[in-house]
């Protein structure tokens, strides 16, 4: 009779977990079968009421039955879950891709390769310098005085002295100081290249910049120039002035003069600052060009005879000229900006627009 009551349990058991279709519900089975109220759980109490010999006989049975219902349920289970993760984890291949928004390039990358690509194309090479420079390739080799107020801490960045190991890879060169700063200007880079290379060359040395001023809507603490050296046996303004000449008309895409008004830097002799008839009026006057007519660009000169000493090559052997200017200076004048520290900012309104 128990026998058949514990038979019964099962089939209706298996019954019940064959027809289940949640997890939900095979918990539910769980609890009517073999929890603490099931009935079946009542059998297995009273089977200490039972003789020895029936207790042998119903004893492994109800034990049976209970252990092959557990394993029908956790089945079931398994099968559910993995139904479950099937529909989960499917892979829609034919559902529309997801639009990755397409970056671009700064403002000052895309002014910066427009000048290397016009350079290049005028037979330039493009030279390259350490941003953190000694004070001898910053300032000395330049003929820049031990007074100059350019080497003051507020002008200049300076940093640590340098070490045993910055010593090593500046090739153990003969340095007059020992000083280290970020460079305030892409001049050094004309004495490191002429160190190593003898003329004719010409090379153009695009890099960062770094000065020690209050910002303002023209200046700030760090900024992009444009170095330019060429160097031979006769090279003389009149090169100067027909390179910059093509350089600025190419880049502003019309026809533009170039005005040289003397000026002076320590390591060109003659210097000149070098104004570009305006790219707004073409030289009327405007309000961009404060009524002149011109734009102020950079500054130049013909390398001073010291520089090319500092470097290695006889006095009088030689003549070049070089030229520095600012690219944002440029990349403002192109696309009438009106504040240089919009470029740093991160502010992604502006920086969208390019
Ligand atoms: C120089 O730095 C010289 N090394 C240029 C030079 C090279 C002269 C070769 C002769 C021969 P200057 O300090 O004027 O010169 O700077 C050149 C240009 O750098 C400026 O015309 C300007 O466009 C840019 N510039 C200078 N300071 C800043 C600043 N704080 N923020 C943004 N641009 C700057």
């Amino acid at each position: 009779m128990l026998e058949q009551k514990i038979l019964n349990i099962k089939t209706r058991a298996t019954g019940d977990i064959k027809k289940s279709q949640s997890e939900k519900g095979l918990f539910d089975l769980r609890v009517k079968y073999l929890g603490r109220k099931s009935e079946f759980n009542k059998i297995l109490k009273s089977l200490k009421n039972l003789s020895l010999e029936e207790k042998k006989k119903i004893g492994p049975l109800a034990n049976a039955v209970k252990k092959e219902i557990g394993e029908e349920i956790k089945n079931a289970e398994k099968i559910i879950k993995s139904k479950i993760n099937l529909e989960t984890e499917k892979i829609d291949v034919t559902a529309p891709g997801k639009k990755i928004k397409r970056g671009h390039l700064h403002p000052l990358t895309i002014v910066q390769n427009e000048i290397e690509d016009i350079f290049t194309s005028m037979g330039f090479e493009i030279a390259d310098g350490p941003e953190v420079e000694t004070e001898f390739y910053a300032f000395d080799a330049l003929n820049i005085p031990k007074n100059h107020p350019a080497r003051d801490a507020w002008d200049t960045f300076w940093l640590k002295p340098m070490n045993n190991e910055q010593r090593t890879m500046n090739n153990n060169k003969p340095v007059a100081s020992d000083r280290l700063a970020l460079r305030p200007h892409t001049s050094p880079v004309q004495a490191r290249y002429m160190r190593k290379h003898k003329p004719p060359f010409r090379i153009i040395a695009p890099g960062r910049c770094f000065r020690n001023e209050a910002t303002d809507s023209s200046h700030e603490h760090t900024f992009n120039q444009f170095e330019a050296l060429v160097v031979g046996d006769d090279i003389n303004a009149g090169h100067f002035k027909y390179v910059g000449q093509e350089f600025f008309s190419r880049f502003f895409k019309k026809e533009l003069k170039v005005r040289l008004r003397p000026s002076f830097f320590p390591f060109t002799e003659p210097s000149f600052e070098f104004d570009i008839s305006c790219v707004v009026c073409g030289g009327k006057g405007c309000s961009i060009c404060s009524q002149t007519g011109w734009l102020e660009i950079g500054g130049a000169g013909m390398v001073n005879q010291t520089v090319f000493e500092a470097v290695g090559y006889p006095r009088n052997r030689y003549q070049g000229f070089a030229w520095g200017f600012g690219v944002e200076r440029l990349a403002m004048m192109r696309y009438k900006i009106d504040d240089i520290r919009l470029f740093y900012s991160g502010d992604l309104r502006f920086i969208d627009q390019f």
